[in-house]
């Protein structure tokens, strides 16, 4: 099936950057005229993947962090959130609800459940020592677009 818009942005892994990112996806969608609960969903789901990306995968030493988007002709969004951090050594048990690796910070372990619970889809690959991607679907509209 065909894309009818793609976008890539590349930046610092900083708190700040948090924000910027939630707002970036919602730019990139809104054309579409997606719910309101539909681009609350987005903006959650990204700035659950871009905060793993600042805390865990970089921490202090900070680093790059790629957010890529695609809308496809039946208004499927296909979207990514990479770094090039320290990885994830075991994937199936970070996803798990509650499991997290950095309880002294207070930290829930619920980021993967709420990206599972607001996407249709999210696949996650890492590699020890090169880093971290989070790949995620949602269907924007229920219909697709008039072109
Ligand atoms: N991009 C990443 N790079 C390296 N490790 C990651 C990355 N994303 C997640 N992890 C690991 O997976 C664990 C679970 O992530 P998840 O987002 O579910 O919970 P959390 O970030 O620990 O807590 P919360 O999101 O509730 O604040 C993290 O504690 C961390 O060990
Ligand atoms: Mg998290």
């Amino acid at each position: 099936m065909r894309f009818i818009n793609h976008m890539r942005l590349q930046f610092d892994a900083r708190p700040e950057n948090e924000s910027f990112a939630r707002v970036a996806i919602s730019a990139f969608t809104v054309h579409l005229n997606p719910t309101l609960d539909v681009l609350s969903d987005l903006r959650t789901a990204v700035s659950e993947a871009v905060t793993n990306a600042i805390v865990h995968a970089y921490g202090e030493k900070g680093g790059q962090i790629i957010l890529e988007a695609a809308i496809r002709e039946d208004a499927l969004l296909l979207l990514s959130v990479r770094d090039y951090g320290c990885g994830i050594e075991n994937i199936d048990r970070a996803m798990q609800p509650f499991f997290t690796t950095q309880p002294e910070k207070e930290r829930s372990g619920m980021g993967f459940s709420v990206m599972q619970s607001f996407m249709d889809s999210v696949q996650v690959t890492s590699s020890p020592g090169e880093g971290t991607c989070v790949q995620m679907e949602k269907k924007l509209l229920a219909t697709a677009p008039q072109q």
